[in-house]
């Protein structure tokens, strides 16, 4: 098996990035993660991923002020460096231009804390708490020009608890976060992934389920048939 090299995309704390090297160290699973690259120097996870014995690689937007296309080149570079088939965006927190997305059309991953197509963007726990959803997870998708849209790989749900403030609610999503990531890009990694009408289909599945994780209402739902 000649297992798909992956760039992981950060800023942070690094915690899907660790679930996705987890995963990765599977004799089996269909990709390696053969680089960490930050846009910030000091993000927590290149520290991570420098201790987990992974190639990383700090690349300081700042130097490059508004001209996000300049870093993107670089960054681009970077990655190119070490032959990179696919690209996990994992809390990378710039926004990508056209002329990125366009070169990893079809490779290029993000997670994104909140059920798709609802609460696209920032504070999505908040503004899910706020519209008293009773059910809120998070979203594996490609990424495609306009931003949280692209086509759905997996997802993950958690039940929303009356007592949940954002954090709780957060911990709770980041659990299922750490399980549809390195899901996702098994299914990807392995080709298993078909795009139709701007839609993903896993190849090889009949019954429903294949790419939704739904941990706490599993065992609730069975009850109540
Ligand atoms: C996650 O909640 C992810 O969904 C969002 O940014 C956060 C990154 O967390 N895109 P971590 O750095 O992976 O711990």
């Amino acid at each position: 098996m000649t297992k798909s090299r992956v760039a992981v995309l950060i800023s942070g704390r690094g915690s899907n990035m660790l679930a996705l090297l987890k995963a990765a160290r599977q004799p089996a699973y269909p990709a390696e993660i053969a680089l960490v690259l930050s846009n910030r120097p000091q993000a927590h996870g290149l520290e991570l991923a420098r201790s987990a014995g992974v190639t990383t690689c700090a690349l300081d937007h700042t130097p490059y002020g508004g001209n996000r296309e300049q870093f993107e080149r670089a960054m681009q570079a970077a990655i190119e460096r070490h032959s990179i088939n696919l690209i996990c965006l994992a809390g990378f927190m710039r926004l990508l231009t056209p002329w990125f997305v366009q070169q990893w059309d079809g490779r290029m991953l993000n997670i994104h804390p909140a059920l798709l197509p609802a609460f696209k963007g920032i504070n999505t726990h908040t503004r899910a708490l706020a519209a008293g959803v009773k059910i809120h997870g998070a979203t594996v998708h490609f990424v495609t020009a306009e931003m949280d849209s692209g086509p759905i790989v997996a997802q993950g749900a958690v039940a929303v608890r009356e007592e949940d403030d954002a954090e709780t609610l957060a911990a709770r999503v980041l659990d299922v976060e750490h399980r549809i990531y390195p899901l996702s890009l098994q299914l990807v990694a392995s080709g298993r992934v078909r795009m139709a009408d701007g839609r993903c289909l896993v190849d090889g599945v009949t019954a429903p389920g294949a790419a939704l994780i739904v941990p706490e209402l599993r065992g609730k739902m069975s009850e109540n048939r």
